[in-house]
């Protein structure tokens, strides 16, 4: 006869032998773990009811302030670590290549193409910043005709889109297309730093726990060519205070650069070189 009891011994096998491992699911093999490692979890922080009922009503709250503009568990996903460690996880590069951070809720897909040379500061409010580099492969040949799509937080670190009546649209965002030497330049203004949401249900409990929810100032970077991996990418100021207490662990020191004072007063100039690996067959792009 089956097993009746259900014990803190028994647990794992009479939840998992409830799964029907002839039902076609795509998740066995990633909820068998899962539940696996909660039980273990549980065993191991023993919660009572009053703890229990605190984690649901959180996650509730979780679940209710997140909708179509607003993804409070995707920052709890980036906020623990998880988003930098699944990035790690999928797109890990040889030595020498440009590593992929993680992509954040302020990209947009409908950036204006624009020549080389152009300023993306619409507004032109900020310390001007001439933004110059290059993309190649893995032995240093240019490639020509890369796309480099960029967006950033304007001086006051606040992203185009977080403030749609207050800045113009699309500022602070382009697409280039690299010359035939693998080159791009192009103008804009020194980004700050910022705060992700804190406002919500998991900035408000990280915040209370110590985290850090500043992010150093960067420039963010999607690099697209033929036959290469896309990169999608921030590139950090070096001077920034922040930079080893980034919210979502995005820093890594070859993304770091450094801003260089340029003639006048608060001028500065950046020059970051990208380099592509060759995508494998069959290795989808992120
Ligand atoms: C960002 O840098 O734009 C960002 C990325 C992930 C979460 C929040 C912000
Ligand atoms: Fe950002």
């Amino acid at each position: 006869m089956a097993e009746l009891s259900f014990s803190e011994s028994n647990s794992v096998q009479r939840v998992v032998e409830r799964v029907d491992r002839h039902a076609e699911s795509p998740l066995h093999d990633f909820m068998l773990p899962i539940i696996e490692h909660v039980h273990k979890l549980i065993r191991e922080t023993r919660p009572t009811h009053a703890d229990w009922r605190k984690t649901v009503e959180f996650l509730t709250e979780v679940g209710h302030a997140s909708d179509g503009r607003r993804q409070e568990w995707v920052l709890l996903s980036d906020l623990l670590g998880v988003t930098a460690l699944i990035e790690e996880i999928n797109t890990s590069r040889p030595k020498g290549a440009t590593p992929n951070t993680v992509r954040g809720p302020f990209y947009r897909a409908d950036a204006p193409r624009l020549p080389l040379d152009a300023n993306i500061s619409l507004d032109g409010i900020g310390a001007p910043l001439w933004v110059t580099g290059k993309v190649c492969d893995l032995d240093g040949q240019p490639i020509a005709g890369a796309t480099i799509e960029t967006w950033q937080a304007n001086s006051q670190g606040f992203y185009e889109n977080q403030q749609p009546d207050q800045q113009p649209e699309f500022n602070l965002r382009g697409v280039f297309t690299a010359d035939a030497a693998g080159s791009f330049r192009y103008r804009t203004v020194r980004p700050a730093g910022y705060t992700v949401p804190s406002d919500g249900p998991v900035g408000l409990l990280l915040g209370d726990l110590g985290f850090s929810l500043r992010r150093p100032a960067h420039l963010h970077f999607l690099i697209k060519a033929d036959g290469f991996e896309t990169i999608s990418t921030h590139i950090y100021d070096s001077s920034d205070p922040e930079l080893g207490r980034d919210a979502l662990f995005g820093v890594k020191q070859e993304l770091v650069a450094t801003l260089k004072p340029r003639g006048k007063a608060d001028e500065c100039s950046l020059d970051f070189t990208f380099v592509m690996v060759r995508a494998k067959k069959g290795r989808r792009a992120p």
